[in-house]
């Protein structure tokens, strides 16, 4: 099976593609390398033994696209390539809707033309926007509240609308708070800038790239006041993927949506805890006002994922804290070592 990874070279499509490799597909890349960089095509290999194909290319840029489904005989696609930051997307909301919407249009053209009839779709929890309705169900309405969000519940219309009339199959996941790295530490997330979120911001404080930690609000409703999210390590979201391919082959012409996440939710200092007992470094943090926008308690109904795809996350906290700690102790300047 030939499967087209857009974004592949991006944290979750990396990992994602480590588990296709080993499960003996084929799998060819196509990503602009805004966000991510071509190191990780290397630690693929040294990992899998193999190197997938890589494109490097624009899916903004129909012509380019169309070459690779020329090219290649793809099977499935698996569509990570979007822009992924929230703040940035509430600056620039129309370079958002550009790339995640019109990149999700042509590959859909392209499925069309090329008579592919199988996608999986990278969604996000963001779709459900402020709801705090918790554990949330697939069935929760759609209120995101960000560009970024938006952006994602689009391509979900899209994708889901184009799989009804050409008969494709189409499996959308919303992941919850990917996190941890392939236990190889030869890769994981490499954010551009200081990150925005909790983990990779942790763990640069611990490597001493960052200075201390700022946890948003406690005051929150929450055991000890601070924010819970449900936090998923990225290599049972990456196996994710693999089953849901699967099940396209079952589901054939059917659209189904399904949460990954571990179900479970953790607090900012129980992710502190977690990570000093990892890593056997103690995080300087400070309390800060609440971030705007944010949530008390975010976590996701797993039942879905279970019944429908077969699927159950399997590393817990600590082992999510090990990886990440593994990745950037090797890694201290990400994929520039
Ligand atoms: P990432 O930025 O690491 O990976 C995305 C990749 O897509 C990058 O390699 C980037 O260069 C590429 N890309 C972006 N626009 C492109 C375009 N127009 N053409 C070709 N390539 C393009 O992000 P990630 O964390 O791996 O996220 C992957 C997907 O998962 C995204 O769709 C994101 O919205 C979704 N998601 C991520 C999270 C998270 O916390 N990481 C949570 C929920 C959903
Ligand atoms: C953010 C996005 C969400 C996206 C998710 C995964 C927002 C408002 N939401 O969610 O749409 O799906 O990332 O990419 O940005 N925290 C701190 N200090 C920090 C960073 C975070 O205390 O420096 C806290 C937050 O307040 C939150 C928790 O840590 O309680 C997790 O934050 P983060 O990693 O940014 O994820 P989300 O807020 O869940």
């Amino acid at each position: 099976m030939k499967v087209l990874v857009t974004g592949g070279t991006g944290y979750i499509g990396s990992h994602t593609c480590v588990s296709l490799l080993n499960s003996g597909s084929d799998v060819v890349i196509a990503d602009n390398l805004s966000n991510s960089r071509l190191e990780v095509l290397n630690r693929i290999e040294k990992i899998t033994g193999k190197k997938p194909v890589f494109y490097k290319t624009d899916l903004r840029d129909k012509t380019e696209l169309y070459k690779i489904f020329e090219k290649e005989n793809i099977d499935s696609v698996i569509h990570f390539a979007a822009l992924k930051t929230i703040p940035d997307s509430i600056a620039h909301p129309l370079e958002y809707y550009e790339n995640n919407v019109a990149g999700t249009m042509n590959i859909c053209h392209a499925m069309k033309e090329y008579n592919v009839k199988k996608i999986v779709l990278s969604s996000s929890a963001a779709v459900y926007g402020l709801t705090d309705n918790n554990p949330i169900k697939e069935t929760a309405p759609l209120f995101p509240y960000n560009p970024y969000g938006r952006t994602k519940m689009i391509q979900e219309y899209i994708v889901s609308d184009f799989a009804k009339s050409e008969k494709a199959g189409a499996v959308i996941l919303r992941y919850f708070n990917p996190i941890g790295a392939h236990e190889s530490g030869l890769i994981g997330e490499d954010p551009m800038g200081t990150p925005s979120n909790l983990m990779p911001y942790i763990s640069q404080v611990a490597s001493g790239r960052l200075e201390k930690l700022f946890v948003f609000g406690n005051d929150y409703n929450t055991p000890d006041g601070t924010g819970v999210r449900d936090y998923i390590h990225v290599c049972d979201l990456a196996e994710g993927h693999i089953k849901a391919l699967e099940k396209l082959d079952i589901i054939k012409d059917k659209v189904l949506t399904v949460n990954l996440g571990s179900g479970h939710g953790y607090s900012v200092l129980e992710i502190i805890k977690s990570f000093e007992k990892a890593s056997g470094i103690k995080i300087n943090y400070e309390i800060a006002p609440r971030r705007e926008g944010d949530v008390g308690t975010c976590f996701a109904d797993i039942t879905l994922a279970q019944k429908e795809i077969g699927w159950k996350a399997k590393r817990n906290i600590e082992k999510m804290c090990l990886d990440e700690w593994t990745w950037q102790k090797l890694n201290p300047k990400g994929y520039e070592y």
